[in-house]
């Protein structure tokens, strides 16, 4: 039964549909708005290939459909054609979420044997110097754009994403013009999101209101373009949480559909909660059966009961499930807050002073702090 309605919890969630599978944290690339916590160069080891199989095993017979392979840097994992290869044989639907870098065309073929059914290529950019400045690789951009055709040329769907953010978005029609001439079908263009050390460089990466704008006005004139050609790429445009006046429903509720697995095994309703004072299980430790319906880390922002004010009476509740926990927690120090997103929320004021923060002086790309392991062990001992 899905979860709905107004109760603390529901008797029995449905089942966790996406699981995503965060096979590790190493990653060759160093890009300043990477999702991953400051403190991934302390966690624990890695999941072995045996432990990631009984893990999809296991989210199968709970009902999950779609697998994700994601990182880090995915292919950094010499078993990654294994991995996918049990997870088709399960019946999944597989999605590798790559940065390109550790692909080959030999690989993909290996991957495609395995039963791959979904690559998505992501960039920096389209300038090769700041791709490869953000990516802290002189080599990245080109490597990209081989692999990126490598991909297509194995029969496989154009997918790629562009995190866009103050530095790069004025460049949107240059980026859509790359992915046009990659022959792309769907490109995300997806302004940066707050968290991991992307939250740590926001007052760097926030784009202002008028960037965002005119982004948007240029994606939507393609758009046009495209869609009066019949032409197959599909553009789509994710704003920024911080322009908005009311929260995303982030991850379609807590617990309600998305699974993610982190590289040591810790079981997450959504790949930021491990930054959460709440204790969240480890598969090396319980049955994801017991994870996903039984545990407080999954139970804790389930329903609605928990929700204080101004969501506790809002008539959006459940459209938006009082917005991203994370956030919330980011920006207030409280989970349980309104994601301060809202305009309802009396934290509001956070994002309103983050704007304006956006409109100042912007960091140049030099001044932002790359994500590294030596990095992350000097912020974790700070
Ligand atoms: Fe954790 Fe939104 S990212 S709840």
């Amino acid at each position: 039964m899905r979860n709905s309605g107004c109760s603390s919890k529901p008797e029995q969630p449905g089942p966790p549909l996406w699981l995503l599978a965060e096979l590790t944290y190493r990653c060759p690339l160093q890009c300043p708005y990477c999702s991953n916590p400051l403190d991934f160069a302390q966690h624990g080891d890695e999941l072995s290939t045996a432990q990631w199989i009984e893990v999809f095993r296991q989210a199968r017979e709970l009902g999950a459909a779609q697998l994700g392979f994601s990182g880090g840097e995915p292919l950094v994992r010499r078993d990654l054609e294994e991995l996918v290869h049990a997870a088709r044989e399960l019946g999944y639907y597989t999605n590798l979420i790559t940065s390109g870098i550790g692909l080959s065309e030999a690989r993909i073929d290996a991957l495609s044997e395995a039963g791959l059914d979904h690559i998505q290529v992501s960039f920096q950019a389209a300038d090769e110097e700041v791709n490869n400045l953000l990516a802290g690789s002189t080599k990245a951009f080109q490597h990209k754009l081989a692999m990126a055709r490598a991909v297509k040329a194995a029969g496989y769907p154009m997918v790629l994403n562009f995190v866009t953010h103050r530095h790069n978005i004025d460049r949107i029609d240059r980026i859509i013009e790359l992915c046009l001439a990659l022959e792309a079908d769907f490109v995300e263009l997806a302004t940066c999101q707050f968290y991991g050390w992307a939250e740590l460089n926001r007052a760097g990466l926030l784009p202002t209101r008028e960037q965002l704008q005119r982004a948007e006005r240029i994606t939507n004139e393609y758009r046009a373009r495209l869609a009066a050609e019949k032409h197959p790429c599909k553009l789509i445009f994710v704003t920024p949480d911080y322009y908005e006046e009311r929260p995303k429903a982030c991850m379609n509720g807590w617990g309600n559909l998305f699974l993610d697995i982190t590289p040591d095994g810790t079981a997450l309703p959504c790949h930021s909660a491990r930054q959460l004072p709440v204790q969240f299980p480890n598969v090396r430790e319980h049955s994801l059966g017991h994870i996903w319906s039984e545990s407080f880390g999954f139970n804790r922002f389930r329903g609605y009961d928990w929700m204080p004010e101004p969501c506790r009476s809002c008539d959006e509740k459940e459209r938006d499930f009082g917005g991203c926990r994370c956030q919330a927690f980011m920006l207030t120090g409280d989970a349980s807050n309104a994601d301060p997103v809202c305009a309802k929320s009396p934290h509001h004021h956070k994002i309103l002073a983050a704007r304006e923060q956006a409109e100042q002086a912007p960091l140049e790309l030099d001044q932002l702090t790359y994500r590294n392991e030596r990095t992350s062990k000097i912020i974790c001992r700070a």
